[in-house]
């Protein structure tokens, strides 16, 4: 009948998004790389008393090709990313954003770019990616995180 085959068809609609999020380059020459995660208590992110990166989040060199930045969200700005903080990242090389909350769920979107997560109080969101393209990229929070949640944001410049 009609109904089965647009309902085949949506359905092919469907799958092809979402392989195409999961598969997909990000656009604006950026490229996903890996994606995991871990846990981590909000308490200790908030005084700084997690033994990890995040009590002096920043961007830390690994080698020539990878760097990790590690951000800590926070009504209302990104650690670092926001004011006059952007993350400095260099481009042509593999970027692991390590991302966490101190309070309250927020989100993590860079702007011309598919990298996009819900950062969850207790869980590190992991996304690696590479940045072709030199250039100032927009950091966006999207999750409604409060009275400040329409100014959370800040930049990502690729250099
Ligand atoms: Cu943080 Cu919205």
């Amino acid at each position: 009948s009609f109904e089965k085959v647009w309902l085949g068809a949506a359905l092919l609609l469907i799958v092809g998004f979402i392989a195409t999020v999961t598969y997909g380059t990000a656009g604006a020459g950026v490229k996903m790389v890996d994606d995991s995660g871990g846990e981590i208590d909000p308490e200790a992110v908030k005084s700084g008393d997690t033994g990890t990166g995040f009590d002096d989040p920043g961007v830390v060199r690994q080698n020539d090709s990878h760097y990790v930045v590690y951000v800590v969200a926070q009504q209302f700005q990104f650690v670092p990313g926001s004011g006059d903080n952007p993350i400095r990242i260099p481009a042509d090389t593999r970027v692991t954003f390590r991302v966490t909350s101190a309070d309250v769920m927020h989100g993590f979107s860079i702007t011309e770019t598919n990298i996009n997560t819900m950062v969850i109080p207790g869980q590190v969101a992991d996304i690696t990616a590479k940045f072709d393209e030199p250039g100032t990229y927009g950091l966006v929070c999207h999750e409604y995180c409060g009275a400040g949640h329409h100014a959370m944001g800040g930049s990502v410049e690729v250099v």
